[in-house]
């Protein structure tokens, strides 16, 4: 009796112990999907068996234990996917997708990173996001709770002698992803797929998940890719928590794929340009000898004004390399002064004492590097008070050149207005009124009074310096356009920034003096509201800031840091908001011109002491405030269109649950 009492008691325990086992142990090889093995959310989809997200979420279809039952430790796991992302045909590239653990399923249209514990995750950021600190527009980041990466590096993977090789995370090549947690560590491990597994992880960090998890998890995989086409697809997923070779039943050969042309464009070109060779040579011998002639001509009558020929082929000058190596102590870490869009930006000092920003810059084509003489040649000839001189360029190696700038002792603009951890350093209200009218006039210079029509395309706060005497200079102008040159040569290439991009940007790809005076726009508000124009969990600052004016409360909108110092002229501060609204208006034909925009701020100035004629000053600008032509769409207008290209939805989900 009591025998048979202690037997059913051991079954008992053993089915109970079975049972945990069986709950907590999770074990599962994807090689292509099901639409049962994954819970879909917003845009993303299974089509022949890949997994393709957009703009959404593919979860594990229950959630798994990660947690052993009221206790703090955190089960191990390992995992690993084969992906490839790419953006849709030549359009801007989205922002990132990411692998996570979220503590709910969520509805993924309503949810907001910063009330909202998303877990951990691991992203693959083709952004660079300023406000999330970003290091590239091309790596890999271990995030908790937040966007903003506790550990990021360069994709790309170790090789066996310890060299790094980079891989282009946006070229739509399929890569093999590890992760692997166990005992307060983590790895991230990536590679080409196919390729074994390199030993180094890409990244590692310690890191206690205990606190981060419930008991039990969702897992899988968001995209965010704002209003922006991304494709990112998932060919193949394994996961387990008891098993860390389990990434080994991934098939890894015979795969689809999704890789770009490297050429589109260039490939019709090819075309076209074999047909019009033939007709242009004979176009070309005609305009040699002619060229020839009239240089004959021209030398003599230079060599008369004592110019030098190549000055005037070469502007500007061309530098050697030693020597700027040499200013820049081999291009050392401890001289970065700023990383940019196409690389590190580095303090030099020649031997005489001039300071110099040196920038390098690669390029894979040689039609890139023609372009880019072409480029310096007319840009290099470009001089203006608010626009940062460029003083000359030098090659690095195959594919790479460097251009040197003048140095800007006080730095970036946005170091100005955001940065608080030394307050004497902000601008007041005067001063950043000061800037603003500067950039319109450095603005202006590329738009209308220089030979040519500049756009600049980049308008931000980072790209505004700030020289010795404190005046605003506006830098990387035109090189904007030297972006991505090797993939698209064309026109409708969009570049920019996020958050400072014109709507009709988004849905045309072209730039125009319009699309710069958004960008102004944009930056005006910024420097007035002491904002970023995307920040996490919150709308985007034009949508932000038309909202308060809608509800009267526009002057709400200006940054506590000047609120609190200064007595703010309530009226000039008010008249400079509806500036930076009118400019970043919806509506292109809305948005004034920059001469416009100068002449206001020259006009300001002779007013601004005296506050009765500043009154009349204002009365002044009815064509720009008060005519017919310029009244503000009806909210439900601006809501739908600024939400879509400033996204919005940012403020939405990305990584968390519920
Ligand atoms: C965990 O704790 C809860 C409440 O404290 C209790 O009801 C439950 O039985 C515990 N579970 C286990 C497996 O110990
Ligand atoms: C998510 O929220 C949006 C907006 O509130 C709503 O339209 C949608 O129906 C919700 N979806 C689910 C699945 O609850
Ligand atoms: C992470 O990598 C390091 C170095 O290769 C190794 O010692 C460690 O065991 C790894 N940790 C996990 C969880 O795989
Ligand atoms: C993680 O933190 C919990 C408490 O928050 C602690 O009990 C546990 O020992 C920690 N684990 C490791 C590996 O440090
Ligand atoms: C671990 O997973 C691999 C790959 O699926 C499999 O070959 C192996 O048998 C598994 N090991 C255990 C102990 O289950």
């Amino acid at each position: 009796m009591n025998n048979q009492r202690n037997q059913l008691l051991l079954l008992l325990t053993t089915i109970l112990y079975i049972r945990n086992q069986l709950t907590s142990a999770v074990d599962f090889t994807f090689n292509g999907f099901d639409s049962s093995d994954v819970s879909l959310f917003h845009n993303s989809i299974i089509e022949s068996r890949i997994l393709t997200l957009t703009d959404g979420r593919a979860l594990y279809s229950s959630r798994i234990r990660t947690k052993q039952p009221n206790s703090s430790f955190v089960l191990p796991f390992s995992t690993s996917f084969i992906f490839a992302m790419a953006p849709y045909e030549d359009r801007f590239p989205g922002y990132f997708f990411v692998f996570s653990f979220v503590p709910h399923i969520g509805n993924y249209t309503t949810m907001n990173p910063s009330t909202q514990k998303f877990g951990f995750g691991v992203e693959f950021d083709v952004s660079e996001n300023e406000e999330f600190r970003d290091i590239n527009d091309n790596h890999v980041g271990i995030d908790v709770n937040s966007l903003i990466s506790l550990s990021s590096y360069e994709a790309g993977y170790w090789g066996n002698e310890n060299s790094f090789e980079r891989l282009r995370l946006n070229n739509g090549r399929n890569y093999q992803v590890w992760i692997d947690y166990d005992n307060g560590n983590v790895n991230v491990t990536m590679a080409p797929v196919g390729m074994i597994r390199p030993n180094r992880p890409l990244l590692s960090a310690s890191l206690n998940l205990s606190e981060v998890f419930e008991d039990e998890m969702y897992v899988g995989f968001t995209a965010y890719t704002g209003t922006l086409i991304q494709n990112h697809k998932i060919l193949g997923w394994s996961f387990s928590n008891t098993n860390f070779s389990i990434s080994e039943g991934l098939i890894t050969t015979g795969l689809p794929s999704f890789e770009l042309p490297t050429t589109p464009i260039y490939r019709s070109r090819g075309f076209i340009a074999g047909m019009v060779v033939g007709g242009l040579s004979v176009v070309i011998i005609c305009s040699v000898i002619t060229f020839l002639f009239i240089r004959r001509n021209k030398r003599i009558r230079k060599e008369r004004e004592g110019m030098e020929d190549w000055e005037l082929e070469f502007w500007p000058h061309r530098l050697n390399y030693q020597e700027i190596d040499l200013a820049t102590k081999n291009f050392s870490e401890e001289n970065v002064i700023g990383i940019g869009g196409n690389g590190k930006v580095y303090k030099g000092v020649f031997p005489g004492g001039l300071e110099v920003a040196v920038k390098s810059i690669s390029h894979q084509s040689s039609e890139g590097v023609r372009e880019f003489l072409a480029e310096i040649s007319s840009l290099g000839r470009l001089k203006h008070r608010n626009l940062v001189g460029l003083r000359g360029w030098c090659k690095k190696e195959k594919g790479s050149r460097i251009l040197v700038y003048d140095y800007m002792e006080n730095g970036s603009l946005d170091k100005r207005i955001f940065e608080s951890d030394d307050e004497s350093k902000l601008l007041n209200f005067e001063e950043r009124i000061k800037v603003l009218k500067q950039v319109a006039s450095g603005v202006l210079y590329l738009h209308e009074e220089w030979e040519a029509k500049v756009l600049h395309r980049d308008i931000k706060s980072s790209n505004v310096l700030l020289d010795k005497e404190m005046n605003a200079r506006l830098g990387d102008f035109g090189l904007a356009r030297m972006h991505n040159h090797d993939k698209v040569a064309g026109t409708t290439q969009v570049v920019g920034t996020k958050g400072y991009i014109a709507p009709e940007i988004v849905a045309s790809g072209r730039a125009s003096t319009k699309t710069d005076v958004f960008g102004y726009g944009v930056l005006v508000l910024e420097v007035i509201c002491g904002r970023r124009p995307i920040e996490e969990g919150k709308p985007p600052l034009v949508d932000w800031v038309w909202e308060l004016l809608r509800k009267g409360e526009l002057i709400t909108a200006v940054d506590e840091q000047l609120m609190s110092r200064e007595n703010l002229d309530v009226e000039q501060v008010d008249r400079v908001l509806n500036l930076g609204l009118l400019c970043a208006h919806l509506d292109p034909n809305a948005r004034p011109t920059m001469r416009q925009v100068v002449r206001l701020f020259d006009d300001m100035d002779v007013y601004l002491l005296d506050k009765k004629k500043n009154r009349e000053f204002w009365a002044m600008y009815p064509q720009i405030f008060n005519s017919g032509s310029y009244s503000y769409p009806a909210f439900e207008d601006i809501g739908k269109g600024l939400s879509t290209s400033m996204s919005s939805s940012w403020s939405d989900s990305v990584l968390e649950g519920r």
